[in-house]
Parts: C-alpha cells; sequence; structure tokens
C-alpha cells in the first residue's frame, strides 16, 4: 500500500518519525510537502497536495498532520471524494477505516504523541471497510458532495 504524507511547521517531526515507522512495515510513504524545520507551510497547501494525490490514486491512502489535526481535516474534505478523519486514539481510526471507508487520516502533533500516533495508525491502516450498510452510507455521503458539486 501506498501513503501520502503531508505536514504544516507544527508536526515536521511527527512526520518524519511517522514515516520511517510505516515504512519500517513495509508501506510505500511519499512525502507531499518540501517542509524543512526552521520553515512554515500553511495547512491547507499539504492538505491539498495529498488530497488531490489519493484522489488520483498515486497513492492508496493519506496522512495528514497538523498541530492539532483539524485543519488539515477541513480543507482535506474539501476535495471531492475525500473522507478524512480527524483522529485522537485508536478506536475511532479503527472504525472510521471500517465504516467511514476514510482514505485520509488526520492528527494533531501538539495533542498525541508520537507513540500514540504509531498506535493510530496501527489501526487505522489495519483494518477494512466493511460494505454493506456502511456502504450505503458512504454513498449518501458521496451523493451530498454530488449535489452540492453541480450547484
Ligand atoms: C499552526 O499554528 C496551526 O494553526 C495548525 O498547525 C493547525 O493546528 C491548524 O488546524
Amino acid at each position: 500500500m501506498m501513503i501520502g504524507f503531508g505536514c504544516d511547521h507544527a508536526a515536521i517531526e511527527m512526520k518524519a518519525e511517522l514515516m520511517q515507522y510505516m515504512s519500517g512495515k513495509g508501506y510505500e510513504c511519499i512525502d507531499y510537502d518540501p517542509i524543512k524545520p526552521g520553515e512554515k507551510m500553511d495547512y491547507p497547501i499539504a492538505a491539498r497536495a495529498v488530497a488531490e494525490a489519493v484522489k488520483a490514486g498515486e497513492v492508496d491512502k493519506g496522512v495528514l498532520l497538523c498541530g492539532t489535526g483539524i485543519g488539515m481535516c477541513i480543507a482535506a474534505n474539501k476535495v471531492p471524494g475525500i473522507r478524512a478523519a480527524h483522529c485522537s486514539e485508536p478506536y475511532s481510526a479503527r472504525l472510521t477505516a471500517m465504516h467511514n471507508d476514510a482514505n485520509i487520516i488526520t492528527m494533531g502533533a501538539r495533542v498525541v504523541g508520537i507513540e500514540l500516533a504509531k498506535m493510530i495508525l496501527d489501526e487505522f491502516f489495519g483494518a477494512c471497510f466493511e460494505g454493506g450498510r456502511h456502504q450505503n452510507r458512504v454513498d449518501l455521503i458521496t451523493q451530498i458532495e454530488e449535489d452540492y458539486c453541480r450547484i
């Protein structure tokens, strides 16, 4: 599986550590922003890059990190076809993969520690979408998007 990563200036170290962690588990990790320590990155820029990569099928899923994880989530969800979930604990991470077919997970580097972040990713990437009744609900989400895109 290929995973696209993005962060703003609040999460540079967390992104590097999580990319290393997930690479070690056999995932192919691609960095979608060139931010270096000491530089600033507005989170919607990184969110858009990763969300568009997921939508285009360049990567299977995305991980977006900022101070709270919230700005990344709001921005990524503006891209049609993206279902970004903001998670601060493993239970929600597992359930959003199983029930919402989330294709991006966002976390706050100022909210969760690195070991908890690793557990959250383990749950998110270890779970599969269950389909069935959940597919119908995901389809209803897509319908909202399509209705508003026509306006
Ligand atoms: C940057 O200071 C901060 O606003 C950002 O990382 C994030 O928390 C936004 O949601």
